[in-house]
């Protein structure tokens, strides 16, 4: 290149670069500024703190100013002040979050400044118990409060140590959101998934976890009253058999003795009658009560009373 085309052109681009460190200058002198509190960091004993910002310099009129939290607006914390305050009064772990003051001008549009108010992890909300058969889907959640956001995880107590979970089968699937976390274990399995899981919520101030049990129920828990009432009917009927069995010589001889066709009711058949009646009352009782595994232990015991009165009966 030629010596004087060279320099030409390093002028040229020290003058462009000049000219656009000028511009920007410029263009920041005209943005307002805002002074505003440090970023702070609360207890959860519940103490008072107050936000501020001051609009120290705008290049046009001021309108308004007013407060958000979380990327939204605080309700009633509009006003037409150059310094304006917010009150965090006896905060708990939900003030913390990220606050903004902003002003908005007539002319220009809105500034802002950024304040941090960071506390450690507080889970306020989590499931206590899930109680699901076995196959079905299971969804654990816990819900924190608590700035920055925390790391999730989630752990199950093996022998008392609470330990990540096995995943080897596939089952297991965590969605962590902000100050949010779901655990979903699919196809439920009875031996190897219930239990005390953990949710374990930490950032840089602290940690907090909380226990939810997990109870998995056996496919036949939903068909108990229906084996409770099957039960029923096959007693009902074995002992309607046994009776009829028992009765059958003397009828014969009944036959031989009257020829006639009308069979009166002996007074030992009509008890018996009355038993059955009184015995179909009682499990129609039982029909109504949820029958389980006790109920079941309930009804071989009437049966064995409805047995021991028929003998004494008979
Ligand atoms: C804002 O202004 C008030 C009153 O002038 C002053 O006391 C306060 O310290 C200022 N705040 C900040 C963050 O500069
Ligand atoms: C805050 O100011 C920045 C620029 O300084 C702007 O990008 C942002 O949208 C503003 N946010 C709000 C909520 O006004
Ligand atoms: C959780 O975070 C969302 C935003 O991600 C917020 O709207 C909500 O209020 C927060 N809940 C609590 C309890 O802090
Ligand atoms: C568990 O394994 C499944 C399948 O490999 C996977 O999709 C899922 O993300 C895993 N869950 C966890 C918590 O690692
Ligand atoms: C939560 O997990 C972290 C990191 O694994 C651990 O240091 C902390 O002790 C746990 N917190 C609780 C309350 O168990």
């Amino acid at each position: 290149m030629i010596p004087g085309k060279r320099r030409a052109a390093v002028m040229f681009f020290s003058v462009a670069i000049f000219g656009a460190l000028m511009l920007q200058s410029v263009s920041s002198q005209n943005e307002p500024s805002i002074a505003a509190s440090e970023s702070i960091t609360v207890s959860v004993e519940g103490d008072s703190y107050t936000l501020q910002c001051n609009l120290t310099s705008s290049h046009s009129a001021q309108q308004e100013s007013y407060w958000m939290k979380n990327g939204e607006e605080i309700p009633e914390t509009r006003s037409p002040n150059k310094n304006t305050e917010y009150l965090l009064k006896k905060t708990k772990g939900d003030s913390a979050g990220v606050y903004m003051c902003v002003f908005t001008f007539a002319m220009a549009p809105a500034a802002n400044a950024t304040i941090e108010v960071k506390a450690a992890p507080h889970i306020t909300s989590h499931k206590r118990s899930e109680n699901k058969n076995e196959g079905q889907l299971a969804v654990l959640y816990c819900k924190s409060v608590g700035y920055p956001y925390p790391v999730w995880t989630w752990r199950k107590l093996d022998n008392g140590i609470p330990r990540e979970i096995d995943n080897s089968t596939g089952r297991f699937f965590i969605s962590s959101r902000d100050n949010y976390t779901e655990l979903h274990i699919v196809n439920l399995d009875i031996n190897l998934d219930p239990g005390e899981y953990h949710c374990n919520a930490t950032n840089m101030l602290g940690s907090h976890d909380e226990m939810i049990v997990l109870r998995v129920r056996s496919h036949l828990a939903p068909l108990w009253p229906l084996l409770g009432v099957l039960a029923e009917i096959i007693i009902l009927i074995v002992i309607i058999v046994v009776y009829e069995k028992r009765k059958k010589p003397d009828d014969l001889q009944d036959d031989d003795d009257h020829a006639g066709p009308v069979q009166e009711s002996s007074p030992e058949e009509y008890k018996l009658s009355s038993l059955s009646a009184e015995f179909i009352h009682h499990f129609t009782c039982i029909d109504h009560m949820k029958v389980n595994k006790k109920g079941i232990q309930y009804l071989s015991l009437q049966v064995w009373l409805w047995r021991s009165s028929m003998r004494h009966a008979l």
